[in-house]
């Protein structure tokens, strides 16, 4: 029988396992707990609790369990689908005090770090070494390695190196009812059974709460090159990249609307990149040992649909350069609560879907803003919506099923949370989801673990009352 979420008890026995310090209640200490980075979905917690370290977690989970108390799983709280606040009622484990650094093995190229460090902590950490983790995103300073392989975190440099689930050599992890699973071996081969770092990378918190992660790090190449195209829009963009991919240094190749890069001057009171205002913008970087700048352009050198070009080599002129792009998030959020799509097309889509999610989006909510943005190499299109109410669900309705249309995925990198559970269907068929089923049972009979994330509650769209 499940316990009445708010009753006394088991936040008295949580006190017992971390200390009162460490089980938050009051409401001017929960808060910033309780609502999500993009201010959509909002709820109260139980309480938040902040274990210490693998054993502390392990004790919260096997209490939690016995008495069928539902716990949400949060790292930086930098979700941007509702998967890491409260529904209601929950308890919330933050595993931000897990942030110990292990020593690098140089040798294996790999470090082991606590679920709770920053992608930018455990960044320094190894750039001593001359290493680097192979993901980057904007959310760098918050972000936690925990919840980059709990959403399996795409970011910038999947081109090159992939997404989050393969830097991941290893992971110890809590199951739902208190027993730890370690798989730190830090072995490039080893083919015994089933692969749990790889199914947890991904699993947004309900299967596991992940604890250690043991990292496979990448070079860091001597020489970076970013360079910013103005363009006419997403086919030429696509054009271009079809070249730039043949490019081995090639790290990342972004694309931006000038509604977005407007909006981010805006708010940042920075100068536009070119004295005049073009269509769509391409953003990409070369890294390698060997300078790439001669070989990109080259490789620029056959076009003439590039109407102006920014190029930047040191340090700070990239980030000047990345600054358009990677502010696009709060630019967006400072205006209003956006409804947020991430979303893959085939790139052969892309250009079409371009067209057609304005013109839907138009129909369905008029008077809407739609901004995108996104990582144009992977296909991958971030759609920010602005004007409909948190709560109105009609363009989620809109885009999501333009995506299926076009053979997209409704996810490429951000995951399912609880925003977009009720259109899991749209992109998984009934035997797919019968066998995520099954295994979100197998390791979580209970259901304790981030109820309404993935898979809908039943009855409600995304199990959460958006606010
Ligand atoms: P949280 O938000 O705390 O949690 C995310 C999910 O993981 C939740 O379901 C939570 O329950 C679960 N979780 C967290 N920690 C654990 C754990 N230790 N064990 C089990 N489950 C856990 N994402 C991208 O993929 N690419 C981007 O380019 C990108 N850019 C961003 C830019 C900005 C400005 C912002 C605000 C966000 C961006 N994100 C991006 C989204 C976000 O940063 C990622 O999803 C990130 O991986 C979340 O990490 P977190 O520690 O904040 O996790
Ligand atoms: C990004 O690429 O900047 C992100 O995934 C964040 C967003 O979608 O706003
Ligand atoms: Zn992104």
């Amino acid at each position: 029988v499940a316990a009445d979420p708010f009753s006394a008890p088991l936040t008295e026995k949580l006190v017992g396992i971390v200390g009162e310090a460490h089980v938050l209640t009051d409401p001017s200490t929960t808060a910033a707990y309780e609502i999500d980075w993009t201010r959509r979905w909002r709820a109260r917690a139980r309480c938040v609790v902040r274990p210490a370290d693998t054993g502390e977690v392990a004790a919260v989970l096997a209490a939690c369990h016995k008495v069928g108390a539902p716990v949400v799983p949060q790292g930086g709280n930098t979700g941007l689908v509702g998967g890491s606040v409260p529904r209601g009622g929950e308890v919330v484990l933050s595993l931000t005090r897990l942030n110990n650094l292990e020593p690098v093995d140089e040798v294996a190229a790999q470090v082991t770090v606590g679920a709770g460090a920053t992608l930018a902590h455990v960044r320094a950490h190894v750039a001593a070494q001359g290493l680097d983790i192979g993901v980057d995103l904007a959310a760098r300073d918050s972000a936690t390695i925990g919840g980059m392989v709990a959403t399996n975190a795409g970011g910038i440099r999947v081109l090159r190196h992939g997404p989050m689930r393969r830097q991941v050599v290893g992971v110890e992890a809590v199951l739902a009812d208190g027993r730890v699973v370690q798989r730190l071996g830090g072995l490039t081969k080893d083919n015994t059974g089933y692969d749990l770092v790889g199914l947890l990378a991904g699993s947004e918190g309900t299967l596991a709460v992940v604890t250690r992660i043991q990292l496979a790090l990448v070079p860091v190449p001597r020489v970076r090159v970013a360079a910013l195209l103005a363009v006419d829009g997403i086919e030429t963009a696509l054009v271009i990249f079809s070249r730039l991919r043949r490019l081995p240094s090639l790290e990342a190749a972004e694309i931006m609307w000038a509604d977005g890069v407007g909006l981010v001057c805006r708010h940042t009171g920075r100068p536009p990149p070119f004295a005049e205002s073009y269509p769509a913008y391409l953003l990409i970087e070369c890294a390698a040992d060997d300078d790439p700048t001669e070989m990109l352009a080259t490789t620029l050198s056959w076009t003439h649909a590039v109407h102006d070009t920014a190029v930047a080599t040191d340090r700070q002129d990239r980030e000047r350069l990345w600054a358009y792009r990677e502010h696009h998030t709060e630019a967006i959020s400072a205006v209003g609560v956006p409804h947020k799509f991430d979303v893959t097309l085939p790139l052969g889509a892309l250009a079409a879907f371009e067209q057609e999610v304005r013109s839907h989006v138009a129909k369905a909510a008029p008077g809407a803003q739609v901004i995108l943005f996104g990582h144009l190499g992977d296909g991958n299109l971030h759609v920010n919506v602005l004007g409909p109410p948190p709560e109105d669900e009609t363009v989620d309705d809109v885009v999501l099923r333009l995506v299926a249309r076009h053979g997209g995925s409704i996810s490429a990198e951000h995951g399912i949370g609880v925003a977009k559970a009720q259109w899991l269907h749209l992109t998984r068929s009934e035997a797919d989801r019968a066998a995520m089923a099954a295994i979100k049972h197998a390791l979580d009979p209970r259901g304790i673990l981030n109820p309404g994330v993935i898979f809908p509650s039943r009855g409600a769209g995304g199990g959460q009352q958006p606010s």
